[in-house]
């Protein structure tokens, strides 16, 4: 391999070891060592004659960025699966490579969509702020009456990898029928789960759940909107894993608060961090984690694998490991 030893490298926050002492070890790398990420125009200043970048969804990478960075910008490897950070255009263009870390958090992230699911469905925040708040007196017959997830119908939007995850889960532990609303059709989920794909109406009417694993793209932007929650059943629970931009929240709230839909689990909102005063932080029927689908060992560890593996290969002028703008 190259040597990479004066070759500059910016990571943007601490990843995990397994990938981080790699990057150190291997390249001239400067790490952002504070919890919080770099403002703008540190960011812009520690790239600048940087030949690869180590980035994190919360990093903007555009014209701006690679204009900064200068025309010796090789690599830009994202920790994450997503890249809508990134101007995935502007760098190929430009001849600079883009790599992410899909697979290594597919389950955590499905068991993430299943969990916010079962939370919401059943209304277990609630209830344990019905609890610590001291009002549970005796048990109710009548009281704290949620969702069954028995035989009920799951709405898959992006049949990716951790679509057809979720729906294994849903289809083996529960019995679910399974749509699916994707640009493509996914042989494995109609062979393996009788899986069925339809038009995105037809899915908010039909589906108990929904459950969005699509990617952010201006397509897909603001697609669970006012009018896309009207077409949902009342008794709907709305999952969103995937980004906050794919839902309106303006609409999703009102859609909890007027019961258009019986409630939502979100792992990630628009903006992150959601805003102290936004009014979704006062619904019951909202249960909200702050963006920790892959925040598992394996998954963490797996990630940092790649985005370094990524990074080096980058530098060198080898094919990335997971190669978002792969030459045709
Ligand atoms: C991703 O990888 O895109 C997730 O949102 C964070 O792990």
């Amino acid at each position: 391999m190259t040597d990479l030893h004066d070759a500059r490298v910016f990571v943007t926050r601490r990843i995990p070891e397994a990938g981080l002492r790699k990057v150190t070890e291997s390249c001239a790398a400067e790490v952002w060592p504070e919890p919080l990420p770099p403002g703008r125009e540190i960011l812009l200043d520690k790239i600048r004659g940087c030949q690869g970048v180590l980035t994190l969804l919360t990093d903007r990478v555009d014209a701006e960025f690679m204009d900064v960075a200068g025309p010796q910008l090789r690599v830009v490897s994202n920790f994450a699966v997503g890249y809508n950070n990134i101007d995935v255009v502007e760098a190929t263009r430009r001849g600079i490579r883009v790599g992410n870390t899909p697979g290594v958090l597919t389950d955590a992230t499905a068991d993430m969509a299943l969990a916010l699911l079962i939370a919401a469905a059943r209304r277990i925040v609630e209830a344990q702020d019905f609890v610590r708040a001291g009002h549970w007196k005796t048990w109710e017959p009548l009281g704290h009456i949620g969702q069954d997830l028995t035989g009920a119908t799951l709405g898959i939007v992006g049949m990716g990898r951790i679509g057809l995850s979720m729906a294994r889960r849903c289809q083996g532990g529960w019995g679910m029928r399974i749509l699916y609303h994707d640009q493509y059709a996914s042989e494995t989920a109609e062979r393996e789960l009788g899986a069925r794909q339809v038009d995105f109406d037809t899915l908010l009417a039909e589906s108990d759940f929904v459950s969005v694993h699509t990617d952010l793209n201006p397509t897909t932007q603001g697609m669970f909107n006012r009018a896309a929650f009207a077409k949902m059943k009342p008794t709907a629970v709305f999952v969103n894993s995937a980004r906050g931009p794919l839902h309106v929240q303006r609409d999703l709230y009102e859609a909890l608060r007027d019961g258009v839909i019986f409630a939502a689990g979100l792992d990630v909102t628009d903006p992150e961090p959601i805003l102290l005063d936004d009014p979704l932080l006062t619904l019951p029927n909202c249960v909200i984690a702050p963006h920790i689908a892959s925040a598992t060992v394996s998954s963490r560890n797996g990630m940092a694998e790649i985005a370094a593996d990524n990074l080096l290969a980058g530098l060198s002028g080898q094919p990335l490991r997971c190669w978002v703008n792969r030459p045709e």
